[in-house]
């Protein structure tokens, strides 16, 4: 991921933010990235990082989906595109329909292969799925992919990379550590306070 220049909500006309709110669910819909954590929006602005990928991880409650949606917007802003964010979930949920219903032929259009090379990937909740060996391949076939081409991510979760290497394996913890910059996010459960 580039680097990029965070918009403020006050340098926008109200017919703007009703605009890109609408590219995001409702709950998130107030999500700025100017009230993310500093060492977030200090990730993201800064100029020539070694490491392009980020791994944000924290507690439930702790704001990582409001970060990514914070960017989804900030980005809709800054390049005028819109693109998806994956909850990890959804995309297992996925894989597994397209394993079973996809034809042969039909193999080469999978998300899998999409996901391997789009320019921007960013999975929200990563590891919230239910482990199987499966999803373990799924997962690992895309990560090593974009460790191979260098191709930027986003991933955030619910687990230190020492949990995803003990659920889902080191293979896929390695790739996420070698690619990543980590942001731990600390504090209570915003949900209840
Ligand atoms: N920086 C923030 N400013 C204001 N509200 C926030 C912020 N971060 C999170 N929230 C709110 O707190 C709640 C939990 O945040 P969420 O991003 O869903 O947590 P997580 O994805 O880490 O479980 C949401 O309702 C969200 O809108
Ligand atoms: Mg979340």
């Amino acid at each position: 991921m580039k680097n990029m220049k965070i918009i403020n909500k006050s340098e926008l006309t109200p017919e703007k933010i009703e605009q890109v709110k609408k590219y995001v669910p409702k709950r998130y819909e107030d999500a700025w990235l100017e009230n993310a954590p500093e060492k977030v929006k200090e990730w993201l602005e800064k100029d020539g990082r070694e490491k392009r990928s980020l791994f944000i991880y924290g507690k439930c409650g702790t704001g990582k989906t409001y970060i990514v949606f914070g960017i989804k917007k900030n980005l809709l802003l800054l390049e005028d595109r819109d693109f998806t964010i994956w909850n990890s979930t959804k995309l297992a949920s996925i894989f597994r329909d397209e394993s079973m219903t996809k034809s042969e032929y039909d193999r080469n259009y999978t998300l899998e292969n999409l996901l391997k090379t789009t320019d921007r990937l960013i999975i929200d909740d990563f590891c919230a799925e239910k482990y199987s060996e499966f999803l373990e391949e799924c997962f690992y076939r895309i990560m090593n992919d974009r460790w191979e081409s260098t191709a930027p991510m986003m991933i955030t979760s619910n687990f230190s990379l020492k949990e995803i290497s003990d659920r889902i394996g080191d293979r896929i913890a390695s790739r996420i550590a070698g690619m990543c910059d980590i942001i731990e996010l600390t504090g209570e459960d915003k949900r209840l306070v």
